[in-house]
Formats: C-alpha cells, structure tokens, sequence
C-alpha cells in the first residue's frame, strides 16, 4: 500500500464543483491500485479573501511545504480583482515551490470531434511546456501619477539564463521521450531584448540535444499554425504569457477547456508541485452543475504519474477516454447533457468495474 500526504484546493467557482469529481475518481483507481490518499482540504479561496484580506494565511506556503503534492481547482472570482487573487495564491505557490515547469498536455480524445476537420484522435498529440516563474509575469514596474493626465504604467519582462536553460532542457528531455521534436515560441523580431536572448539559449540548449529536431516560430504565425497545422507539433517551451495564450488554443483545437489538464511541476523534488486544469473558475457556468470535470480529473492522473503511479495513471485516462468515446455521458461544453457529478460517477465506475489492473 502506497500512501500520499495531498493537499486539496478547491478554489472559486466550478473548482469546488470539479474538485469532488477528481477526488472521487482518484479514490476509485486508489482502492484499484493499493493508494491511499490522506487528502488536507484548505478552504482557501475569493471568499477567505473577502473575510480575512488575505488569500492564504501569512503561513499559507509553510503548511503547503510538506505535502506529496497540491491538487488544485481554479482561483478567481467576481469581487476581488483578479491580479489580487491570482498573485495572492496561485503565484505564489508557483513560484516559492519553484515549479518552473507547466506541462500542458494537447491530446485529441477518441470520442472528441475537433473544431478542426480532418483530425482523427492520435493526430493531434502535442505537449505545451510553459515556463512558470519569470517571463512577462513579473512584478518589476509600477504606476506613476495616478488619476491625472500624465498617469502611467510600467511593467518589465524578466528572462534569466537560469530560467530560460532549466525550462528548455526540460523540453529538450521530454522530446527525448516523445516523438523528438521541440518547437520554440519566440517575438524576436518585435520584442528587441528579451526574445532574441530567448533564441540564444535556445540555440544553445539545441546543441546538446543534437537528435532532437528543432524549429522556431513568432507566436503570431504559431497561432494559426495551432490552428491549421495541429499535427506539426511535439513539444512547444513558451515563456510564460504565450505558453498561457497556447494552452487555451490548444484546448480549443482539441475540443474544449474542459478538457485540459495542467502540472505545475518542481522538477527537482524540493517541494510539492501542484496539480490544476488549465481553466479558470468559469463563473458564467458556476453553481449550475454543468462544468466539464475531465480536465481536473486527467490532472488527478498527471499526478499520480508524478508520484510514480504510473499504472492507476493510465488508468484513470483509459477510463475518461472510454466514457468519452464510448458513451454520450458528457458535459454540454461538449454537446451533452450531463452533470459534472454524472461524468465523475461515470468514470469512478469505468474504473472500479471495467478497467484491468
Ligand atoms: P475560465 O477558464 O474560467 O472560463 C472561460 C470559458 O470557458 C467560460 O465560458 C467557461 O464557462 C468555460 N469553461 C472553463 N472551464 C470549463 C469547464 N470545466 N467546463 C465547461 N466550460 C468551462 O476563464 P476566465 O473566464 O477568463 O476566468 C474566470 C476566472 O478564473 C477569473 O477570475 C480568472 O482570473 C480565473 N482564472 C484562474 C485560473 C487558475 O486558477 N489557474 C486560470 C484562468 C483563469
Ligand atoms: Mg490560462
């Protein structure tokens, strides 16, 4: 029996409606596989925000730092700005537990019909490797003159070779993996200091992988290339606001937000990394029990990948993938009627009674 110490977020919103659904996935393929989770639920959220004006409490990070890892629903709601939540939780997080690493996974699912025509599943099975602490995320810069004509505002971009190297060999190492291939985002023909240093390091990181097949883009034509040529791709390494702008289009490509699951990942092991879906907290679909639950359970299943669990983690994707391809259990992002707790059961079950060991 393994056992694992979870820390568990629910967040804002559909967090706390898909949340439950992971969880309750995540023990159906526990009691498959002899895990034990000892989930520790934080009611951190918008709404400890309005009662405390804190987000987390002044030892939030301290008490994070001992877990196997964080599962995570969304943060933001209407009320609190959301820079204020966002830098008030997910960020810091991010960055104190040093998972530099977003790994976006862009699958099409059998079951799933792409925007895109002519794409059977498999075709479209690309990674989106986002770098998590530093790029255009930064919290140089301020605001000057506020409230008057001359009013301003300055923000910096922050590249290190620390920070480009580390997620570049990371991309590197999972092509290695994959089917070889790494593609680069880049603006170095409008963005003067940061982006072409970005084309250096990748250049340099290049040469030690000399079997990886390359290629760079600028993030507009990259864009249409999500779109036209999905299967071009293998592993994409983005900074942080385009490798954010791919994921939602690469959701999209494959089908749905819903779907698209995320690890923010410490690569290292010195702290916890953190388990979330790419989506936010959808307030325009929240309370009314319709989100799509599958991108925060296949997050449960990246997890349990990163724990080394790697046989419960395919099962918990061949089950949502049964359900998907094989029934027409499915939320109405993807054209169904079901609840979110319909889809959770639905997969809890392909689990427990259909799926091998
Ligand atoms: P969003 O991802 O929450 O929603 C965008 C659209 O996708 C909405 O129409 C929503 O209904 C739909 N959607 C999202 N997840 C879905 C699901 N599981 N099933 C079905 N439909 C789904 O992005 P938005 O609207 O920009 O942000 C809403 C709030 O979430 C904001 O406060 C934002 O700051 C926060 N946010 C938090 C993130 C996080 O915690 N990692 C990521 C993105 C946004
Ligand atoms: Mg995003």
């Amino acid at each position: 029996m393994s056992r694992y110490k979870i820390a568990v977020i629910e967040g804002d919103g559909i967090g706390r409606e898909v949340v439950p659904e992971g969880l309750r996935v995540l023990e159906a393929v526990g009691r498959r596989y002899q895990i034990d989770f000892d989930w520790r639920h934080f009611d951190w959220s918008c709404q400890t925000y309005l009662n405390t004006g804190r987000m987390i409490p002044a030892d939030g990070l301290d008490q994070l730092r001992g877990f196997d890892a964080i599962y995570l629903g969304a943060v933001g709601y209407p009320g609190v700005p959301d820079h204020v939540s966002l830098w008030g939780l997910l960020i810091p997080i991010r960055r104190a537990f040093q998972q530099y690493v977003n790994l976006r996974p862009v699958r099409l699912l059998r079951g799933i019909e792409s925007p895109i025509k002519g794409y059977p599943p498999g075709q479209i099975d690309f990674c989106i490797v986002r770098e998590n602490n530093e790029g255009e995320y930064s919290e140089v810069g301020g605001r000057l003159y506020r409230q008057t004509e001359a009013e301003l505002a300055v923000q910096e971009t922050v590249f290190t070779r620390r920070g480009c190297d580390r997620i570049m060999r990371f991309a590197f190492d999972l092509a290695r993996t994959r089917k070889g291939h790494v593609t680069s985002a880049t603006k170095s023909n409008g963005i003067i200091h940061t982006m072409p240093f970005w084309d250096e390091r990748f250049s340099a990181m290049a040469k030690h992988f000399p079997e990886v097949r390359t290629d760079q883009y600028h993030i507009d034509i990259l864009s249409a290339h999500f779109v036209q040529h999905p299967d071009w791709f293998d592993v994409v390494v983005a900074s942080n606001l385009f490798g954010d702008i791919l994921s939602d289009l690469g959701a999209a490509v494959v089908g749905s937000i819903g779907l698209a699951p995320s690890a923010n990942l410490n690569p290292e092991r010195q702290y916890p990394s953190m388990f979330e879906p790419v989506h936010g907290s959808a307030p325009d679909i929240a309370g009314k029990g319709i989100a799509n639950p599958i991108a925060q359970i296949w997050s449960g299943a990246m997890m349990l990948q990163h724990l080394g669990e790697s046989g419960a983690a395919q099962a918990v994707e061949r089950a949502l993938e049964a359900i998907l391809a094989s029934s027409d259990v499915r939320t109405p992002d993807l054209g169904g009627n079901a609840s979110t707790r319909h889809v959770g059961e639905a997969i809890a079950r392909e689990i427990s009674e259909v799926a091998e060991p």
